[in-house]
Formats: C-alpha cells, structure tokens, sequence
C-alpha cells in the first residue's frame, strides 16, 4: 500500500501513479466504487484505500476484458447483478486464522458450555459465526464445543457460519487447508481433528467430517434480511465491524440483541468495542458481552 503524499504534494503524486498505470483510476471511479460497497455491504473505505480498490479491481477488468474502470463501473451501474458479488469479493478483507484470538474460545468451552449443560441434560447449543471469512472461525468453536462436552453426555449442537463473500464461503464448506494454516494447531488436537492430504492433495489437510457436520456454511450480506430466527447462545463477529461506520454498528449489534438467548453472548474482535455504540450489552471478558435487554 501507498502511504498518503504530504499536502501538497497530492496531484502530482496521483498524475504521476496514473500515468504509470495500466488502466486511468480517477477519483469519480474511486467515489464510485465506495459509494457502492458502502450501500450494499456497510464496509466504509477510507480515501487510504484507494490503491488497494485499484488493485483488485484492475484484477476484475483484466478477467472480464474489459477496456478500464469506465466500462466496469457501466457494468455495476447497468447490469449490477452479473457483477456485484464479484465486485463485492474483490473488496473484502478477508484475513482470519485458527483459534485467532485463543481467550474467546476458552471462554466458550471454559464457560459457556459448562452454564449450559448446567442448565439441560441435553443442551441445545446454537452459536453464528457471522463474518466467518474461509472457516477458520468455526471449525475452530466446533473443534471447542466438541472437546468441552462431558464425556458420556451429548449435546444438539450447531453452529452457523455466514460471509458476503461467496468464495470464502466455498473454501470454508470444502474444508481443506494448506499445512501451514494449521501450524500453530497441536499434533493431538491436529490428528483428531484433520485428515493429512495424499497424493495430489499432499501439503494439505481435511477436516473431519465430525466437524463439518454440525457446521452449516451459508452466504449472507449482515446489511440485508436474515433467514435464521436464533437464539443464539452466542454470535462471534470478530474483525467484522471494523469496516462499518458507528451507525450501522449500532443496527447490526441491535438486530444481534434480539436474536440472542436471554443469557447470550457476543463476542467482537480484539479493536472492536460496543463503548457508545450498543446500550444492550455488558462487558463480561475480554471484547466479550453479556446480553442485557
Ligand atoms: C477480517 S475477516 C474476519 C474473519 C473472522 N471473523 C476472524 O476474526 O478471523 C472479515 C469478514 O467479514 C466479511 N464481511 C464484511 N462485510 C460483510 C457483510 N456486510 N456481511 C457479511 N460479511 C461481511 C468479509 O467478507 C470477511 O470475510
């Protein structure tokens, strides 16, 4: 990423980098684009994302064949629905790993599951993963609830994993990831958990179907009407509001609180917090929430 010129300095620098690039990226494609992704999916990007909006995108041009940012923005203005969803998976930021932030899920198999199976013989334990990027995030509470469950006792456990982007979706429903995603994953809980690739699969592992059973991945845009009715004992969205401004915050943790259990949870990423945002919470751990309206 370019980091921002001096004042000053600005329009010769922008001049200089479009003559150097392959397709003209003015600022009303740019104001375009922003409006765009902000409308449809809540992320606000800042004037700083500027190149990296013209680096994804010139990837889609180039795919597409088209002549530069003018025929690609006539394409989202006049035919949006062949090119949104493309356009939207370019623009997302879709950086996780397993057991990214470790205290949130001992919290829940430390915690949450023990409240619960206080509370039930049989408990029945729904948990969204919503902004769930490639399934690193579920997997990793289904690998946590099915470790903390007494043993001898089961559980209906099921844990929904939701994104706008349709191909982390797809990735996170195949479940097969490069060995260095699973590095830092210890070899007792690695051999109980994933299968080691073989042939043309060597280099990679597969998680097991234990896993995947109690997972359902589905695309959903967290903007729009959701399907799913809860309660949710708890919703992880980590590392997802970050992009969205105070006021869509404040709908979306809104519309959380009302499909949350009674005793419900959320838990946010570690430079996200509800402070100003959301009256319906308070804080019980680290960048985690009890529900209290
Ligand atoms: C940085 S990743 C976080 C992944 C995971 N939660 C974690 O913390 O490791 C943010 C995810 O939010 C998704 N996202 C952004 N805006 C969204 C929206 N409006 N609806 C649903 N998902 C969205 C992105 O596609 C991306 O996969």
């Amino acid at each position: 990423m370019l980091s921002e010129p001096p004042d000053g300095t600005r329009e010769a620098a922008a001049s200089a980098l479009s003559s150097a690039r392959e397709f003209a990226f003015t600022d009303q494609h740019f104001q375009y684009l922003r409006r765009l992704v902000a409308q449809y999916a809540g992320i606000s990007l800042t004037a700083a994302k500027r190149e990296l909006v013209y680096g994804r995108i010139t990837r889609r041009i180039r795919a597409l064949g088209l002549s530069g940012f003018d025929a690609y923005c006539e394409i989202l203005e006049h035919d949006p629905d062949t090119e949104i969803g493309q356009f939207i998976n370019a623009i997302t930021t879709n950086l996780t790993a397993f057991f990214r932030e470790n205290h949130h899920f001992e919290f829940l198999g430390g915690t949450v599951v023990p409240d619960l199976y206080r509370r039930s013989t049989v408990p029945r334990i729904r948990i969204w993963s919503a902004g769930c990027s490639t399934g690193e995030e579920p997997y990793s509470i289904a690998m946590t609830l099915l470790e903390a469950q007494p043993a001898g006792r089961t559980a209906d456990v099921a844990i929904l994993a939701t994104d706008i982007d349709t191909n982390v979706i797809a990735t996170g429903a195949a479940g097969v990831y490069d060995n260095s995603r699973v590095e830092g994953i210890g070899a007792e809980r690695l051999r109980r958990w994933f299968m080691s690739g073989t042939g043309g699969n060597a280099g990679r592992v597969r998680v097991r179907d234990e896993l995947k059973r109690i997972i359902q991945f589905k695309p959903l845009n967290l903007m729009g009407a959701w399907p799913m009715k809860g309660p949710f004992d708890v919703i992880f969205c980590r590392n997802v509001v970050i992009y969205f401004d105070k006021e869509t915050q404040r709908r979306l943790f809104n519309r959380y609180a009302d499909l949350l259990a009674p005793h419900g949870q959320l838990v946010i990423g570690h430079s996200e917090s509800l402070y100003n945002v959301s009256e319906r919470f308070e804080l019980t751990g680290r960048t985690i929430y009890r529900k209290i309206q």
